[in-house]
């Protein structure tokens, strides 16, 4: 996968600065060769306060209700999983009533999420000496057909490690990404096989 995935580059400044250290998860072990069952004990470490922090303030531009409720939907993925791509950063994919039948299937094609699907992804790092992180919080919601042509009907947000919602161009920070890699899927990349729910 990861010879597929462009326009990487805006998307890793905007994941490194939104980075928070959290030592009391940190492990004797270097993020590249954590195990399945390591990974989700540190999730399950990090869980309550990673969650906690999201909700911290005004969202602005994002719908509030999008944040508070995503922890309560059905969860995408299996355990946290580290795609290649990122460089160690685990992610943990949740999906609501109205989207989860169609996204818990990761079709390849002819996907049909309707729309007012909203999908959050929660994320955290584990560095090369076990050092842990919270990452941001990324939000995808699916809008009526026609609504934003440029992005798949896409809207992208993403929410930084102490609640405050962060600005980025979703265009080139986000869809593009999306599209270019994951089009023929309707714009989903999934969490990696391993970590999809069976
Ligand atoms: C370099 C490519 C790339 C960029 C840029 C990117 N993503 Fe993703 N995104 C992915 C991949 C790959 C996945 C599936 C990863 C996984 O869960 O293992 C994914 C998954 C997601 C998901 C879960 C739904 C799905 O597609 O399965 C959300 C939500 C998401 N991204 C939001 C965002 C937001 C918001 C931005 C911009 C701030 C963004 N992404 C930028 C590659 C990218």
């Amino acid at each position: 996968m990861q010879s597929r995935l462009v326009s990487l580059g805006s998307f890793a400044v905007a994941l490194l600065m939104s980075s928070t250290a959290y030592a009391a998860c940190d492990v004797q072990k270097s993020g590249d060769e954590l195990t399945a069952d390591e990974a989700q004990s540190i999730y399950d470490c990090l869980k309550s306060d990673l969650q906690t922090g999201y909700q911290n303030g005004p969202k602005r531009w994002i719908p509030a209700d999008f944040v508070k409720d995503y922890p309560n939907w059905t969860q995408a993925s299996a355990f946290p999983a580290a795609p290649g791509f990122h460089g160690g950063r685990f992610l943990m994919t949740y999906v609501n009533s109205i989207g989860a039948d169609e996204y818990l299937k990761y079709k390849a094609e002819n996907v049909t999420v309707p729309a007012g699907t909203r999908i959050a992804k929660e994320s955290f790092s584990v560095d090369g000496d076990g050092k842990v992180s919270k990452g941001p919080l990324f939000l995808m919601e699916k809008v009526a057909g026609g609504k934003s042509p440029d992005t798949g009907d896409w809207y992208y947000m993403m929410v930084s490690p102490n609640g405050s919602p962060q600005a980025v161009n979703v265009i080139t920070a986000c869809s593009e990404c999306h599209l270019e890699n994951f089009g023929e899927q309707g714009g989903l990349g999934y969490p990696v096989e391993d970590a999809r729910i069976k």
